[in-house]
């Protein structure tokens, strides 16, 4: 009798994680015999959780809030960006090692880079307003600057996370011109607005409100939200009546996931099943 393999997402709160609609659905789309569970853990559990990684039928996890910090000590390496990054979000098995990884910077970089290429602005060109200086903006940040980005404002109301950001950045790429504000600048010079807080998302602390009102702005300005609940948020429903190229949240959740799942499996992520199913409950 075979033992059914299982992967799960590490964090507090996880009940309302969309990771397992999404990879449920691609691992029964591909008869792989493996589930993907809740692994709600408090503080204290942490570093008894990630022990029972090395249970011989787990093959990984995700890792969410309040973790992508606080799990890298319990892990044998970090690999890639998630090192720069200080977060992980990705932990796999190999050789009996649990391996830490990020795929949030990747994740979002694919639809980014897609998107650029499709209204022919390149990354070097870029002038980007990263509104936001918390876990998802620091992935963002050196996701960008390491794919080329040369200008980036990080604007936050809180200085000190925009600062411990921009010091990082300016290490990682001493040639990177970083600017920090602790409100929104005149939007003008910009040609990339990213949202990267949580205002606009259902149930979070400013729904239906958007990062910055859409004034003075360029018309070829590319909008990116990753908020990804709702579909279309008040940011880019604004962008939208006035014409303005955009990008929303779930792109960016799809392919965090579909990295994840090829580190896991080895296999081509089904992207069309993801999307479906996000689709089904979004
Ligand atoms: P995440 O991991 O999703 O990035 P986080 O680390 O808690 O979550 O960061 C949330 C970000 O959204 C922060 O930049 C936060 O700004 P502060 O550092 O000033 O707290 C920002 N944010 C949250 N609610 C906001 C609001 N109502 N207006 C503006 N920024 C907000």
């Amino acid at each position: 009798m075979s033992i059914t393999t299982r992967i799960g997402i590490i964090g507090s709160p996880v009940a309302h994680s969309l990771s397992p609609t999404i990879h449920n659905a691609a691992l029964q789309s591909m008869s792989l015999d493996i589930t993907y569970e809740l692994w709600e853990t408090s503080e204290k559990d942490l570093s008894r959780r990630i022990s029972m990684l090395q249970e011989p039928n787990i093959v990984g996890a995700n890792v969410t809030i309040p973790f992508k910090q606080k799990v890298i000590p319990f892990l044998d390496e970090i690999e890639g960006i998630a090192k720069d990054i200080g977060a992980v979000n990705t932990i796999v098995k190999r050789n009996g090692k649990l391996i830490g990884k990020n795929t949030d910077a990747e994740g979002f970089m694919m639809p980014l880079t897609a998107e650029l290429r499709r209204i022919k602005l390149p990354i070097e060109k870029t002038q980007i307003l990263l509104v936001g200086a918390g876990g998802a903006s620091r992935a963002i940040a050196f996701a960008l600057a390491q794919a080329g980005s040369n200008n980036i404002t990080i604007a936050n109301r809180t200085l000190e996370p925009a600062q411990t950001l921009s010091n990082a950045l300016s290490t990682f790429k001493p040639n990177l011109s970083v600017d920090i504000e602790t409100s929104i600048p005149t939007l003008e010079k910009f040609n990339c607005i990213i949202n990267a807080t949580s205002v606009g998302m259902t149930g979070g602390p400013a729904p239906n409100q958007q990062p910055c009102a859409l004034v003075e702005i360029n018309s070829k300005t590319l909008i990116v939200d990753i908020v990804y609940a709702p579909k279309e948020t008040t940011f880019l429903k604004t962008a939208r009546s006035l014409g303005l190229p955009r990008l929303g949240g779930i792109p960016m959740l799809v392919h965090q996931a579909a990295l994840s799942f090829e580190i896991w499996t080895g296999k081509e992520a089904p992207l069309n099943t993801m999307y479906a199913a996000l689709e089904k409950v979004i």
